[in-house]
């Protein structure tokens, strides 16, 4: 696997307080990321290392193959980062802050011009090109934010949190943004609270808490871990289909139960208790259709990525 930003038991103390605590991250080349995890567990300290705005105590990291305390220079071109706090150039017009941060990396000045437009028509602000920067929504300041960060084509974005405080359109807009960078190649390491995100566009997830990584894989591992089995439930008419149900589920494959639940709304339920796989699940589907069982309703209980992190950062892992 080519992981495009790496860490090794990472360590950063403040005084005697450990705030990351031999952190080992692996990010996939080409990836979203998401870094989830409670207030204080040490997310912005390890993006703050990573972007080489402070040293680890101990430990190393690579970011883009560079190091991140021996090679600066190097991983500071790779990375575009977007702290947490929007930062004070309000009196700013929006596209003189990202002609700002354009020249801050040394773009020549004849381009800069069509860059700010290309960025701005990327996050949807070319209609605000001449509004004062103070003057724009939380949203659009975000979108702003996220545009400067792009301004020298960085390969990596490291974003810390940027959908927090956001209402929920411009929750979709930043995180249908970020689908759109990654499609454009770019790998996107971003922190969060808000596990809906995470669920809808990461390909990855790490779980910190009190500085250690508690859970780190790919969405389908995760989703996996979480659903050691699976849960559905089968809606018919009445009692005698039910146990043609029970009957034929029971021959199959990866059956750990079938039992007949209490009746709903006039209606018998049946409940399976699944070991298999996506596949697995459609064959049950399939197999009821064939036999001419009239299914009112196929549904599967879905843990979540919530009850997940519950657990988890409780210290159980469920
Ligand atoms: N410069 C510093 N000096 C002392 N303690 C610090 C410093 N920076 C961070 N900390 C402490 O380190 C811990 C981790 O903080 P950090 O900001 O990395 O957490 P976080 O996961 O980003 O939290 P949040 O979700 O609230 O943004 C906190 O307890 C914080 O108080
Ligand atoms: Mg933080």
């Amino acid at each position: 696997m080519d992981y495009i930003i790496e860490t090794h038991d990472l360590v950063k103390r403040f005084g005697k307080f450990t705030a990351v605590d031999g952190l080992s991250l692996k990010v996939p080349r080409g990836s979203i990321y998401g870094f989830v995890g409670p207030n204080g567990a040490g997310k912005t300290t390890t993006m703050r290392i990573l972007t080489t705005l402070t040293r680890p105590t101990s430990g190393e990291a690579w970011v883009a193959g560079h190091n991140v305390v021996q090679d600066r220079r190097a991983v500071r071109r790779a990375i575009g980062y977007m702290p947490d706090e929007f930062g004070v150039y309000d009196d700013l017009r929006v596209w003189e802050y990202l002609d700002f941060f354009a020249a801050c990396y040394d773009i020549p000045e004849g381009q800069r011009r069509q860059l700010t437009n290309d960025l701005l028509e990327l996050v949807d602000l070319t209609h605000r090109r001449n509004d004062m920067v103070d003057k724009l929504s939380r949203g659009m300041k975000q979108r702003l934010s996220l545009a400067r960060t792009l301004a020298h084509d960085p390969q990596i974005l490291i974003l810390d949190e940027p959908a927090s405080g956001l209402d929920p359109r411009a929750r979709i807009e930043i995180r249908e943004l970020m689908v759109e960078l990654a499609n454009m190649g770019k790998t996107i390491f971003f922190s969060t609270h808000i596990l809906a995100d995470v669920e809808n566009i990461c390909t990855d997830v790490g779980i910190i808490e009190a500085g250690k990584m508690i859970m780190q894989g790919s969405m389908s591992e995760m989703k996996a871990q979480m659903m050691p089995h699976r849960e559905i439930i089968v809606t018919v008419k009445d009692n005698e289909t039910a146990e043609k149900v029970v009957q034929l589920v029971n021959e199959m494959q990866d059956i750990i139960s079938v039992v007949i639940l209490d009746p709903k709304g006039g209606r018998a339920r049946v409940r399976i208790d699944f070991a298999g796989d996506d596949e697995g699940v459609a064959a049950i589907n399939q197999k009821l259709n064939k036999a001419d069982i009239l299914i009112y309703s196929f549904q599967e209980e879905m843990r979540d990525l919530e009850s997940l992190f519950m657990g988890v950062t409780k210290g159980i892992v469920t």
